[in-house]
């Protein structure tokens, strides 16, 4: 069988890098899709060869523009081929209480975590439908079914991926692409150490296993759900949280 081809995006984050590394290692050709203002990709592809993972090709593109997607997309399919697994992984947060938060908070987090989807999604869906294979998994968060305070946009948006994905599960199911969603609970990357390091005790706390998820754990995930044997599984959501929460 040929090789197959996995874009992820947000590849250069912390989530992200532990996916890349998690395909490349189970035999994906991995593109990674990274933010143009991103200035380290040199450093982050040592640290890839580090990890023993050569050989990976780079694009850059904002996810919540249509427009940077078509040419990020193309751009990964001359560099690697036709895409046969895409994760939807880019994401920020912009926490504050409701009562407090601005316009531009909310709009920022809805583009980037979940407009995303549809401008990521549209670049490949009809293409894997073609071909009769593929997989799309899209990173949503435990705050995403739970809701969180301080999170109104985010947990939002993250819910909206798991209805994008359900919704596009069941259009795609004939054609043999699957589409899902992973659902984090808290795990230690950049964007949980921005937690005033109080409320992060408190998180941490509260989590039955006491301890914060490792990204290695979501990229294990991904490799699964992008296997053929789980090719029976689709508009799943996958809840990898250390008995943080249950649906
Ligand atoms: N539930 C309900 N009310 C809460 C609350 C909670 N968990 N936490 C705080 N409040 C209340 C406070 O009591 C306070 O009320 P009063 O004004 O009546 O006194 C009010 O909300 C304001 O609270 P803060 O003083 O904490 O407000 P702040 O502006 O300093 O901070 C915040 C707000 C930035 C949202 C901060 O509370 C915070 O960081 N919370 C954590 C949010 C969180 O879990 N983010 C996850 C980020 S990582 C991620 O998103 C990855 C993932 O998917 C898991
Ligand atoms: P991270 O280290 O901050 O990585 C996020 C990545 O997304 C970064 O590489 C970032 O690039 C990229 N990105 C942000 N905006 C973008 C845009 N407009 N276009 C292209 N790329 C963009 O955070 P992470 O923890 O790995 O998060 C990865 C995903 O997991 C996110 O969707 C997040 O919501 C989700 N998640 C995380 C947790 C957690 O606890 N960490 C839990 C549940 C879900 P720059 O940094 O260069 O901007």
């Amino acid at each position: 069988m040929a090789q197959r081809v996995a874009l992820v995006t947000g590849a250069m984050g912390g989530i992200g890098t532990a996916i890349c590394i998690s395909l490349a290692k189970a035999g994906y050709k991995v593109v990674a899709a990274y933010h143009p203002e991103f200035d380290k990709p040199a450093e982050w592809e040592k640290e890839m060869a580090a990890a023993g993972v050569k050989g990976t090709a780079a694009v850059a593109g904002d996810v919540s523009d249509f427009a940077s997607c078509q040419k990020m997309v193309a751009d990964a399919e001359a560099a690697a081929g036709p895409i046969d697994v895409l994760i939807n992984n880019a994401g920020i947060t912009r926490d504050r209480m409701f009562a407090k938060m601005e316009k531009d908070q909310w709009d920022a987090v809805i583009s980037t975590n979940l407009s995303s989807l549809f401008n990521m999604t549209k670049q490949v869906s009809a293409k894997m439908a073609e071909r009769g294979w593929g997989r799309i998994i899209n990173i949503s968060s435990i705050n995403g079914v739970k809701g969180q305070a301080g999170q109104t946009n985010y947990s939002a948006a993250k819910a909206g991926v798991i209805g994008f994905s359900k919704a596009l599960a069941a259009e795609l199911a004939a054609k043999n692409v699957t589409v899902n969603a992973i659902a984090p609970g808290y795990v230690a990357t950049k964007m949980v150490m921005a937690i005033k390091q109080e409320i992060l005790q408190g998180i941490i706390d509260s989590v039955p296993m006491k301890r914060l998820g490792k990204p290695e754990e979501i990229g294990a995930a991904c490799v699964y759900l992008a296997s053929e044997d789980a090719g029976f599984i689709t508009g799943a959501t996958l809840n990898i949280n250390g008995g943080l929460h249950y649906q």
